[in-house]
């Protein structure tokens, strides 16, 4: 036999890797062994064995083994080990055509599957372990023992989603939070120091004063908002960065109107820790336990499945039909299973909350067939990114065993900047994954538009569409869908699944159902507090929700009575009413605040905690500095002027005017009873009350 020839048969090729392979495996074993693990005779093998060592490709020891069966050891040359890797390559892809041969032959289909090049990279990777940063349990033990001499860092709801994936390898390769040169190189090229990809700066970010007392080399405790350690970080960086560029680079813009900028600029901390980290326990959760999986339980899910090919679908919404349409037809073009895998740690402020979405999730799993589908939960916290999100997003499914991902139209878009345009073009992320995608191991499926179509009564594909003239196209935007739900209109049936309505109407009660807030800002002496009052009433007499009064003074007596007039301390106060607003909103009731609250930055900040739950009214009280201090009431305009008062809002502390307050109200020879009125039309105009 020749199985070194020039022109050698496809057997010979076979034998030829079979031996090497098997030298590679058990270099140790008797010739005996060898010879039965290839099904040979012993006098093949020699012969075998001879024509490799005579290539180059093995070479041959001599043992010194008294047992004669044992006297010679194999060792693979370089040669050997190259000649190897061809050879596998040249079995799999011969392995690939003929399973794409058998495919079409099955399904009568031309076959759809993607590259040769793809698909052995990728079935050797998904399903192989992924590397974790946690410690055994002994150790883990052991360390948080150690652990409470260290400093401590008590992490942000953001944080602790961070480190739960850099963890358990969902961020893997990052093996903690981003040193200096990494964040450089990851801020302005999407890359590591060392060059690998990785588009997104996880970053621990801590207060300047917190970041003083710690020093490089130092070791501190990452604990969870209940003290409760979950790892250690050994700082080897600190530095103060530049929020402006990252903004600019990462999420395109400086400009507040983007949740991640907004969030960098106004709730992140100014200096950044950077190091590796140990995991010593995972986060916990007590919601959906069973529905949350490390991306290593995925990849032992997938292989007990048998699952090689794995679409996964990201959402930060409730499935609907659409959806539905649009994961089959995905699952379909890979020839893959698929994974539903929604985010749930978080998400864009003003989304459908997580207990919700999931409630409906479950509710339309069996629409989808078991065998082949399974849902996932991701403690993954948004960035709202667009394209640069949608590579994270598909680095972290590919962690997570999955082989393909759908990017969408938009993906992990942001909303509007503050010029009301786009902050990205709707397919900047399928342009910018699909650039790296070959780098990255993980193929995308574009996301369709899918629109009903009336005449046909099923879904299309938008752009697939040939005869648009002629049929009736349907289509429920996100926003309508919400208008919907809030004036208590019908949801068709083509749109939805009536269980995921029926969750949707449970938790977003008609309008005039849910609570809300008034938000009166204004100078001391506006007026805010008379209005606050008769607007209570008025609200009070109508009934069905209670209504609670959080006026500046009453606050600052039993809130806040330790504050004074600083910055610091306003924004502390200011903040403090809208936490009680938000808990009074969330669960039904009517909150009508009546603070100066002079900085827009803290407005803002109140609307977003209480937007995820109900409508914000901001109305700006507008009486004039003049006309306030003409009124002065309380003679603190007086002292202000002497100096007697410092820091006083609108003689020597600055009131930033609202710019888009739901209304503006003038108070001079207008009745604090009409003002009132006036805020009852604008309620009412809203749907919050019904006349
Ligand atoms: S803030 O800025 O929103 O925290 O202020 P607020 O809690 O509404 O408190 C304002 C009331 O405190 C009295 N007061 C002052 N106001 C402004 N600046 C200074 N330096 C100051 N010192 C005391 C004042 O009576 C405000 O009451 P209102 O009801 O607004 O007239």
């Amino acid at each position: 036999m020749s199985i070194l020839a020039q022109n050698r048969s496809v057997e010979d090729e076979d034998h030829l890797f079979r031996l090497l392979r098997q030298l590679d495996i058990a270099p140790q074993a008797s010739q005996r062994a060898t010879a039965t693990a290839l099904g040979i005779s012993l006098g093949r093998l020699n012969a075998q064995l001879r024509v490799a060592a005579d290539a180059g490709l093995i070479k041959i020891t001599d043992r010194d083994d008294t047992d004669k069966r044992k006297r010679f050891a194999y060792v693979i040359t370089l040669r050997g080990g190259s000649e190897k890797n061809r050879l596998t390559d040249a079995f799999l892809k011969r392995k690939f055509t003929e399973y794409d041969a058998l495919h079409a032959e099955l399904t009568g289909t031309t076959s759809g599957l993607s590259p040769f090049k793809h698909r052995t990279k990728l079935m050797q990777n998904n399903l192989a372990p992924v590397p974790e940063l946690y410690v055994s349990y002994d150790s883990s033990q052991k360390m948080k023992l150690e652990a409470a001499d260290l400093t401590s860092h008590d992490l942000t709801p953001r944080q602790i989603c961070d480190l739960e994936l850099l963890m358990n390898g969902g961020f893997n390769p990052l093996k903690g939070f981003l040193s200096e040169a990494d964040y450089n190189g990851v801020v302005d090229n999407m890359r590591l120091a060392d060059g690998t990809l990785w588009p997104m700066p996880i970053t621990l970010d801590v207060k300047a004063d917190y970041a003083d007392t710690v020093e490089i080399g130092q070791d501190i405790a990452l604990r969870d908002q209940e003290g409760v350690i979950l790892g250690t970080m050994t700082v080897t960086d600190k530095w103060t960065p530049n929020k402006a560029h990252e903004a600019e680079k990462v999420f395109g813009a400086d400009d507040s109107a983007h949740p991640a900028v907004n969030y960098l600029h106004n709730t992140a901390g100014d200096v950044y820790l950077g190091g590796p980290v140990t995991g010593i326990q995972q986060p916990v959760h007590y919601d959906f336990r069973a529905r949350r999986d490390t991306p290593n339980e995925l990849r032992a899910y997938f292989r007990k499945m048998g699952w090689r090919k794995v679409v996964a679908f990201q959402t930060r919404n409730p499935l609907h039909r659409a959806h539905q349409e649009l994961t089959f037809r995905a699952a379909k073009e890979a020839q893959a299973n698929l994974l539903i895998h929604p985010v749930v740690g978080l998400t864009k402020p003003g989304d459908v909350d997580h207990f919700t979405r999931v409630r409906c999730y479950e509710a339309v799993l069996d629409q989808y067939p078991s065998s082949t589908t399974a849902m996932s939960l991701l403690n993954l916290a948004m960035r709202m990114a667009g394209p640069r999100e949608a590579v994270w997003h598909g680095l972290i499914r590919k962690n997570h065993g999955c082989t393909h991902f759908i990017v969408g139209r938009d993906h992990a878009g942001p909303g509007n900047n503050s010029q009301g345009e786009d902050f990205y073009g709707p397919y900047d992320a399928q342009d910018l994954f699909r650039e790296h995608q070959e780098e990255m191991g993980i193929i995308m499926v574009d996301f369709k538009h899918m629109v009903w179509v009336s005449e046909r009564a099923q879904y299309e594909a938008m752009d697939e569409i040939k005869d648009k003239e002629d049929v009736t196209i349907l289509n429920i935007s996100g926003t309508e869908l919400r208008r919907r739900l809030v004036e208590g209109l019908e949801i068709p049936e083509w749109f939805s699944f009536p269980q995921v309505v029926a969750e949707l109407r449970k938790t977003k009660p008609a309008r005039d159902k849910q609570g809300f807030t008034v938000f009166l800002t204004g100078f001391s002496g506006s007026g805010k507090s008379t209005i606050a009052n008769a607007l209570m009433v008025k609200l009070m007499e109508m009934g069905g929700r209670p209504v609670t009064l959080l006026d500046g003074d009453i606050v600052r007596k039993n809130l806040s009575s330790e504050l004074g007039f600083s910055k610091e301390h306003r924004d502390l106060n200011i903040r403090r009413i809208g936490y009680v607003a938000s808990e009074i909103t969330k669960n039904g009731g009517i909150a009508i605040c009546a603070p100066i609250a002079p900085y827009a930055t803290t407005r803002r900040a109140v609307r977003e905690d209480i937007e995820g739950f109900g409508a914000f009214i901001e109305i700006h009280v507008a009486t004039s500095i003049e006309e306030c201090e003409r009124r002065d009431r309380k003679g603190l305009y007086k002292l202000a002027r002497a100096g007697k008062i410092k820091e006083f809002t609108g003689i020597s502390d600055p009131y930033d005017v609202p710019t888009n307050p739901e209304m503006s109200m003038e108070t001079e020879n207008v009745e604090v009873d009409n003002c009132a009125h006036q805020i009852i039309l604008k309620l009412e105009s809203m749907g919050l009350i019904k006349a």
